[in-house]
């Protein structure tokens, strides 16, 4: 992974394989380093503007060699589109792209010029300039045949002066520790589901709580069947790999609020007994991506150490249709003691989470969060562009929204009509696992909210958003890590109040 570094200095007076400059659409006047450049270069990059080369519109990159005219070998315009639309996700749209052409052409060493811009703090500027750095280099490569690494080695934030410096740094180290964290839960869901089995997902939170110095406890089938997580163990029945269930514990503040983060861990969802075709079985090794948030978001939190308490818990289990499997008609006793009547083995998720919810809510966690690829129906309701957000409480909801606008990941609130819950009733349970395929999204909400009760509580439907099915500007094809921002900043703008 490149690191990103700031420096006071000229950008354009040292050897570099590439300096990066930042070109708006609306603004043609071209002042510092951009006018110097042009000016080195005998008004040649001018030219390409007003040949329509080279526009400025966001996304777009154009790597111009110097020949010589100037040390750095190359500058890399890249657009950033109007000026006064400029905001965090812009910057790391633009920037994201112009990573991926430096770690495309082999560029090691590259230095930035961040944007004049008053719409964005430097700190805010800089951490947006290395999440897309880190983001844009992220690959997934088990493959022999290359060695996985992208060329960009360091990648310096020009200052121009000791002040912005260190505004920078401040930037500079959160986005880092953001850009890491999400990078390690794309690992963890891009994984093969025969390795990251529910034992290996405890054995990396276990890892992440060793380095970090996080409590951590990792319970066995055993303890979840004496202490009556009776929905988890259903779910576990017809794998031979054994259930875990993973808590991890940061104390920031004595006496502050508990924040629970639940994450939704099924290594890999075959459906059970009520079995999916071969195509919908494709990505289910990513079923685990909000575990995947939860254990990746506690990693930043222990790092970047804010006054408040989290408490992250993950249900972890594979879903498969084995002999001793749980199969539609079975009543099962949840941890809270409410019964489940089973329609259907491939609605486990939100069976798995009703026990950690009430673990979390035992330990006395308020409010909870919960992040889940819970569903079909939310990636219909929404396509691939945005979280759904369900819950109990409208304000704490309209908060979740906010963060993930602050961090760019979007989400969107959907309807918790109280009617939609009537669609659960069971005749032989206090409620069945399934509502018909009608408002899928919402009726899993529902069956969650049912173990919630009171307790301050967000559901974020990730099932729309956890891979990406193409490059998409920071994002490459694969898991894209998400929620884990989202639960980090939650967190941080608890702490700060
Ligand atoms: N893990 C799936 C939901 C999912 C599907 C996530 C595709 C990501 C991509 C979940 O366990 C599931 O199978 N849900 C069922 C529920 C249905 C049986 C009520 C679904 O959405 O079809
Ligand atoms: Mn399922
Ligand atoms: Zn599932």
């Amino acid at each position: 992974m490149p690191q990103v570094t700031t420096v006071i200095g000229d950008a354009l007076a040292t050897e570099r394989d590439a300096v990066l400059l930042g070109v708006f659409e609306d603004d043609g006047r071209w002042t510092g380093t951009l006018a110097k450049t042009d000016k080195a270069l005998n008004g040649q990059l001018r030219k390409l503007r007003e040949w329509g080369e080279v526009k400025g519109k966001l996304g777009e990159v154009t790597v111009v060699h110097s020949l010589g005219l100037l040390p750095p070998r190359r500058l890399v315009l890249f657009g950033l589109g109007k000026s006064s639309e400029l905001d965090a996700e812009a910057v790391r749209r633009a920037v994201g792209n112009a990573v991926k052409t430096l770690n495309q052409i082999g560029v090691r060493h590259a230095a930035l010029v961040p944007p004049e811009t008053n719409r964005l703090t430097l700190p805010d500027l800089a951490r947006a300039i290395t999440e897309a750095t880190l983001l844009a280099s992220y690959r997934y490569s088990k493959k022999s045949s290359d060695d996985g690494k992208p060329s960009l080695e360091r990648l310096e934030l020009i200052a121009t002066s000791r002040r912005s410096a260190s505004e920078m740094g401040t930037g500079v180290q959160l986005g880092t520790v953001m850009a890491e964290a999400t990078n390690f839960a794309r690992d963890l869901v891009n994984a093969p589901p025969m390795e990251l089995t529910p034992t290996a997902l405890a054995e990396q939170a276990k890892a992440v709580a060793e380095k970090r110095g996080l409590d951590c406890e990792i319970y066995d089938e055993r303890w979840i069947e004496e202490v009556g997580m009776g929905a988890l163990r259903a779910v576990s029945l017809g794998s031979d790999q054994p259930p875990r269930f993973i808590v991890l514990r940061y104390e920031g503040k004595a006496g502050a609020p508990t924040i629970g983060l639940v994450g939704k861990g099924i290594t890999f969802d075959s459906g059970g007994l009520c079995l999916k075709t071969a195509e919908g079985m494709l990505e289910m090794k990513g079923d685990m991506a909000g575990a995947a948030a939860v254990i990746a978001a506690m990693d930043a939190i222990a790092q970047l150490q804010p006054a408040i308490n989290v408490l992250g818990c993950v249900p972890a289990t594979e879903n498969m249709p084995g002999g001793r499997a749980f199969k539609p008609g079975d009543i099962l006793r949840t941890y809270s003691g409410k019964t489940v009547e089973v329609i259907n083995t491939d609605a486990e998720g939100r069976l798995i989470l009703a026990d950690a919810i009430s673990y979390a809510k035992e330990k006395g966690a308020s409010p909870i969060l919960d992040a889940a690829t819970l569903t079909g129906a939310a990636i219909i309701a929404l396509g691939p562009i945005c979280t759904g957000a369900f819950g109990n409480d409208e304000q704490l909801v309209r908060e979740i929204v906010e963060v993930g606008k602050q961090v760019g990941e979007p989400i969107w609130a959907m309807p918790m009509f109280a009617d939609y819950r009537e669609l659960l009733k069971s005749d032989f349970a206090d409620i069945k696992n399934t509502g018909g395929r009608p408002g899928g999204a919402i009726t899993a909400a529902w069956f969650i909210g049912e173990f919630v009760g009171e307790t301050p509580w967000v559901h974020l439907d990730i099932a729309p958003t956890f891979w990406s099915d193409k490059d998409r500007h920071y994002f490459s094809k694969g898991a894209t890590g998400v929620a884990t921002r989202t639960f980090i900043q939650f967190v941080l703008n608890r702490a700060k109040g």
